[in-house]
């Protein structure tokens, strides 16, 4: 009800490209992209990842393709797309100054299991770039070696965007990634595909960043979401304003399609196969697909199924619902929707009431809480949430009390986050470049000590590996980044 998919940024369709519809090395995604993230790109890796990749080309090749016939005519699409995005964010601002309920985000549980969701992918941000790092002497890379570095904050770490996000989730609890759907790891596959196969497939990394660097509606209205609904939004305005089409990320994409088209060889197959690769960006579980799919009921049985293993025989016998005791209950993961409605049926959850009516909440939070830790806090969220219906609409986190009926009116990120500056509070600091040169960390010195037993060609080689999607984001990536961009000059 959130979605009005008529409001879609020019993006084809999303392809329901997941696992069960296509051969996966290893049959798990999430398995496949810790390996690649693991692996230093050794061959037969890289070969796996190119099969796979065919996979996916094959997969999206009947999707219906938005680019113009040729290249040449890329800017003025590009142009295009960002007017449509523009005009119908506009729309979506008018509708919601009019009155207009917020049209992705539920409530505040909502909001982070879309940002758990898109994890596989914000964590390996930029990588599909990584492969042309160590050709950086052609110049024809230019523009996607500028944005890989963008990608890395130039460095700094309170710029780099797997920072960013990586502090997003630990700032709401939503760090570990256990349980989620295998086809949410198929972007972020493709990407690290692409990373250690940029020889075998440059026409479509050219393609997927031509795709990927686009500004779409979604990011524009996720950002406001977020802010209004107290969560911070930096990581989706960042994007705004790096995928700019005038100057940023999306304006380089398209340039860079034109300066690598062949004048030797057939520019004619190189631009299908860019086109390939764009389509390869529409891959896999689109974000607004997460939004829609989100269902607080089923999400809460998840949550109390994946703990009935744990929570089985953990609980005295004296404690009872409807006759059975919570050992019995727990006993089988496929009675927790029973459970759930006895739990209801016995007054100990009281839905669509403020929490501190249910008793069954009082166990999770609260100075004397007999489940404490049981729950992680994202967990804790989706159960607030899910207690309290329609009146979590006001996006309150689960550790605050209920204030009462001014809840309604609750200040943006950037509000609270200003009135928290007044009164000398700050925000989450990543820290600069300067900082991180004097964290302690064994990777950091080891790379101070190769560095300087290494001639220029052995540094430059090392450089590259420390900047890999794996490691870009630790203090040894991002000190190898300064260096990369101090010593290759032309950044
Ligand atoms: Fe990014």
């Amino acid at each position: 009800m959130y979605i009005s998919a008529n409001e879609w940024f020019s993006r084809p369709p999303v392809a329901p490209s997941g696992p069960a519809a296509l051969a996966v090395p290893g049959g798990s995604l999430a398995h496949f992209y810790s390996r690649l993230l693991a692996a230093d790109t050794p061959d037969a890796l890289k070969s796996e990842a190119g099969s796979f990749l065919d996979g996916q080309i094959a997969a999206t090749a009947g999707l219906p393709c938005d680019l113009p016939e040729t290249p040449q005519e890329l800017e003025v699409w590009m142009h295009a797309g960002a007017q449509r995005t523009t005009a119908a964010y506009g729309r979506y601002l008018e509708e919601r100054h009019a009155g207009v309920p917020r049209r992705y985000f539920s409530n505040r549980a909502h909001a982070l299991y879309f940002l758990r969701a898109v994890a596989p992918t914000k964590l390996v941000d930029g990588a599909w770039l990584y492969g042309l790092l160590k050709h950086w002497r052609n110049p024809r890379f230019a523009d996607l070696l500028r944005t890989y570095v963008e990608e890395l904050g130039d460095g700094a770490a309170d710029k780099n965007h797997v920072v960013i996000y990586r502090a997003l989730m630990t700032r709401y609890g939503l760090d570990s990634l256990d349980k989620l759907d295998d086809g949410l790891y198929t972007q972020g596959v493709i990407q690290l595909a692409l990373a250690c196969t940029a020889e075998d497939y440059l026409p479509e990394v050219i393609g997927f960043n031509l795709g990927y660097e686009q500004l779409p509606l979604h990011l524009l209205i996720t950002a406001y979401e977020l802010n209004e609904l107290g969560l911070d939004p930096y990581y989706f305005t960042l994007h705004v304003t790096v995928d700019n089409p005038d100057a940023g990320h999306a304006r380089r994409a398209v340039q860079a399609v034109l300066d690598n088209l062949p004048r030797l060889d057939d520019a004619d197959d190189f631009w299908r196969r860019v086109r390939q690769g764009y389509q390869l960006s529409n891959a896999g579980v689109g974000s607004t697909d997460v939004i829609s799919g989100f269902d607080i009921e089923q999400q809460v049985v998840r949550i109390f199924s994946h703990k009935s293993a744990a929570g089985h025989g953990a609980h005295s016998d004296y404690c009872r619902v409807a006759g059975r005791n919570i050992n019995d209950w727990l006993a089988r993961k496929e009675d927790v929707p029973e459970f759930l409605a006895a739990l209801q049926k016995a007054g100990w959850i009281k839905r669509g009431a403020p929490v501190e009516e249910s008793r069954f909440w009082s166990l999770l939070q609260g100075a004397r809480a007999e489940m404490f830790g049981v729950f992680s806090p994202y967990e804790l969220q989706l159960i607030h949430d899910w207690i309290r219906g329609e009146a979590s609409q006001d996006g309150r986190p689960f550790t605050e009390a209920d204030g009462g009926a001014d809840t309604a009116r609750r200040p943006s990120f950037r509000v609270a986050a200003r009135l928290a500056a007044t009164r000398g509070v700050s925000a989450f600091d990543a820290g600069s470049a300067a900082d991180t040169e004097d964290l302690l960390d064994a990777d950091l010195q080891a790379l101070t000590q190769q560095l300087a037993r290494l001639d220029a060609a052995g540094q430059g080689r090392l450089l590259v590996q420390a900047m890999a999607p794996s490691q870009h984001w630790t203090p040894a990536g991002l000190q190898a980044t300064r260096l990369f961009m101090r010593r290759m000059g032309s950044f």
